[in-house]
């Protein structure tokens, strides 16, 4: 038995945040300078899928991406999961002798996602917190999602958001041990089966600044930044989750596009000046309202992370328009990237 493997296998979805997390006031821990919103995919589109097994047939910890092996020793963050997961499980081996002590033996992590990598397609949420929960399966513990989504902030921090589906917030918190720095589930999914998403892959390329490098940059340097920090986000957590109780798409999709505004003009604000959105997401912006306008109203939102790809909100009852209005105008006019789905919008919702 000494060989044995242990093995647990789970799926975690990609986020996409409404109101955006910018910002760390503790880098160690990654807590953030503001509570952050997000739609959590659909798994059908994008998500990772992981599992873990351990065994002392094992030579030591080693984790897969998508069939290529990657340094853990050299991940701070991947270190601090497995380290905080193997510390709950001593835990309950002390309290239950008849617990097979896995947290001694060696960790193999194989993940796979059903999505470009390298496209910028935020994959470190859905990896981390795919990381996270196939441990805590592996290892049986009683944790809740909450507490989980605290050990998935230190592998990235919008990690916390995927271990939830649906509307999910992640509330600050204000203890310098990060203790209440957790996500919460403000709605799930089936409370507004109408929300639909498509991503417009704009460019495969890999983002030239890292989150954290530039977050670093926009805290130390940007003028706007306490601005946004202090009144706009809090007000704006406040409106979000009013827009999403009362199933509000107007002022949900205004809230959206100008969080997403106010965070690029921070990392324009900051010094020297970080662009992550380029001609191409310019032109999705110029559309996006253009199709407002003349529908005299809101049909559809954008959001852009740290990349140039946008993310497009809408309607069931809008899918023709708003899908076909990309199409037609854009979609011929994005260099270079053939993705596996033969389409540059890319289907992100069930339905
Ligand atoms: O979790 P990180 O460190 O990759 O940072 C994500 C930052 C944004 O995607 C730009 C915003 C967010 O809230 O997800």
């Amino acid at each position: 038995a000494e060989k044995s493997v242990y093995r647990a296998s789970t799926t975690a979805p990609v986020n996409i945040a409404i109101i955006k997390y910018w910002g760390k006031r503790d880098l160690a821990l990654n807590l953030p300078t503001n509570s952050s919103l997000s739609v959590t995919l659909s798994q059908l589109s994008l998500r990772t899928l992981t599992t873990a097994s351990s065994s002392a047939g094992y030579s030591g910890d080693s984790l897969t991406l998508n069939g290529k092996p990657q340094d853990i020793q050299s991940s701070k963050r991947t270190l601090a999961c497995l380290s905080h997961l193997r510390s709950l499980r001593q835990a309950l081996e002390s309290v239950d002798s008849s617990l097979p002590k896995l947290s001694g033996l060696p960790l193999r992590i194989v993940s796979e996602n059903n999505f470009p990598t390298a496209a910028g397609l935020a994959s470190s949420a859905a990896g981390f917190a795919a990381l996270v929960r196939a441990i805590a399966d592996l290892y049986q513990l009683p944790q809740s999602p909450a507490d989980l989504s605290r050990i998935a902030r230190q592998g990235s921090g919008s990690a916390c958001r995927s271990l939830m589906g649906g509307y999910v917030a992640w509330r600050a918190g204000s203890l310098s041990d990060g203790s209440d720095s957790i996500a919460e589930e403000v709605a799930p999914v089936s409370h507004w089966p109408e929300m639909r998403a498509i991503i417009l892959v704009v460019s495969a390329e890999k983002k030239d600044v890292s989150s954290t490098e530039g977050m670093q940059t926009t805290v130390a340097t940007s003028s706007l930044f306490p601005v946004r920090v202090q009144t706009v986000v809090p007000s704006r957590m406040d409106s979000m989750e009013a827009a999403i109780r009362n199933r509000d798409f107007s002022a949900f999709a205004e809230i959206t596009m100008r969080d997403s505004n106010s965070f690029h003009a921070t990392c324009l604000d900051s010094w020297p000046p970080i662009f992550y959105m380029n001609d191409i997401s310019r032109a999705a912006v110029r559309l996006v309202h253009d199709i407002n306008r003349a529908s005299s109203k809101t049909v559809c939102a954008y959001t852009f992370d740290a990349g140039p790809n946008a993310v497009i909100y809408y309607l069931e009852e809008s899918s023709e328009l708003v899908v076909g209005t990309f199409k037609a105008i854009l979609g011929e006019d994005i260099n270079g990237w053939h993705g596996p789905f033969g389409d540059r919008l890319l289907s992100v919702t069930e339905g």
